[in-house]
């Protein structure tokens, strides 16, 4: 008891991001196991004033605080592997909060280990896809680490909260929003407020990375990406280090309205849930990225790929980064993106955009064989031979089951 006012005998290691919740969860963990806590807050992109935080969690107690830049580890490892797998969930979410969660789980457990700490806490809900990710990566790392996570196990509401933080000299910032936003550099996740309703399109004051339609540019604007070895390396000529690049072009489409995604997603919970997002600059790398793949890639390895992607994208989303399985898909996805060389020129224009423009040095195009001009080295009459054999199988088939029909009722 004597020393309880200047150390106590254990410590918890909490991911902090500086609001109510993690902020509550300082003083309950302290009150709740007796024990110090050591706040941990990660640059992963956010553009957040890591001082203010630092500075936020001392004042709430916390015996010492880390502040980590992660973000050239976090575009590194694992937004480029993301890019060359064209990372996206269920075809529209490119996993932007999905992907950071294993890099902070991971930087977690290093410093619960520099520390000699107990447990590691984290601020997710019993709801969502994040306590998946941080548990699995935590567990696997170092099972012998309790998880705390104060706001699935203490299930407060909102005014409870408040109340709580108020005796207990937790400041309440005027809410600034009504919407929960995760963000990092590639990408905006923006939940809850008048969103939670699919029936009903998003309030522009929802969205920050992308401009409201009346204020984009009148005219297109053209962006170009060039790639080397599947990942992006320029930007319109520019070659800005690799974070710069991406910030660049978060703000060139943002600046042009494109980036956001509005789809109906499902949990690994088994909640259906509506998620909106800003990722201008994933959406146009990816693209761009899967058009210059389909320019230098056979038929078969793309359709491969397809499947590959798929799996890559399941073991991010629902918190698997870590299973070997991963690694595995990666060395497969590396062997296709030695050949991904080359640009691809976007045109964004008042929310939409396509890709207009591609070029490789590896390209497999070949004009001479598609072209429908007049000399050209695809030998045609071979075509004739080849659709007998190709239709064979169809036709054999089809003549077994269906012909009986009237042709009417075949096209109905
Ligand atoms: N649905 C997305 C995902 O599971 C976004 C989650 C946003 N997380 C958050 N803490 N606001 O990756």
């Amino acid at each position: 008891m004597r020393l309880r006012s200047i150390q106590r005998l254990q410590k918890i290691v909490l991911a902090y991001s500086g609001g109510l919740d993690t902020s509550v969860s300082i003083k309950w963990l302290q009150e709740k196991y007796d024990a110090d806590v050591v706040t941990v807050t990660l640059d992963v992109g956010q553009q957040e004033d890591l001082n203010e935080i630092a500075e936020k969690a001392r004042m709430l107690g916390a015996i010492s605080h880390y502040s980590i830049s992660v973000v050239e580890e976090f575009l590194k490892n694992y937004i480029f592997p993301s890019i060359k797998a064209n990372g996206l969930y269920e075809g529209k979410y490119p996993l932007s909060t999905a992907l950071a969660r294993p890099l902070i789980a991971t930087t977690l457990v290093e410093v619960a280990e520099k520390e000699g700490a107990f447990a590691v806490a984290h601020g997710c809900t019993g709801k969502g896809n994040d306590q998946v990710r941080f548990d699995v990566t935590i567990k696997t790392l170092n099972p012998n680490l309790k998880i705390i996570a104060p706001v699935r196990e203490w299930n407060l509401s909102r005014d409870q909260e408040i109340k709580y933080a108020k005796e207990n000299g937790v400041p309440i910032k005027a809410q600034k929003s009504v919407y929960s936003v995760d963000q990092n550099l590639w990408g905006r996740s923006i939940e809850s407020g008048p969103l939670e309703d699919p029936s009903v399109e998003p309030p522009t004051d929802a969205f920050e990375w992308t401009k409201p339609l009346d204020e984009t540019p009148d005219e297109p604007g053209y962006l170009e990406i060039h790639f080397e070895s599947g990942v992006p390396v320029s930007a319109n000529g520019n070659s800005y280090d690799p974070i710069h690049l991406i910030s660049y072009v978060n703000e060139f489409a943002g600046n042009h309205g494109v980036g956001i995604i509005d789809h109906m997603e499902d949990r690994l919970v088994g909640i259906k849930s509506r998620e909106v997002y800003e990722c201008p600059a994933a959406v146009c790398i990816l693209e761009a990225h899967r058009d210059l793949e389909k320019l230098v890639l056979t038929r078969s390895e793309l359709a491969f790929k397809t499947q590959v992607e798929q799996q890559w994208s399941w073991l991010v989303y629902t918190g698997l980064w870590l299973d070997p399985l991963r690694e595995d898909l990666d060395a497969f996805i590396d062997a296709t993106q030695t050949r991904v060389d080359g640009s691809v020129k976007l045109k964004l224009f008042k929310g939409g955009f396509r890709v207009v423009e591609r070029s490789s040095p590896n390209s497999l195009y070949d004009l001479n064989l598609a072209t429908y001009e007049g000399v050209s080295k695809f030998d045609q009459t071979a075509a004739v031979g080849f659709i007998d054999l190709w239709g064979l199988p169809s036709r054999v088939g089809f003549a077994k089951k269906a012909r009986k029909k009237p042709l009417q009722q075949i096209r109905a």
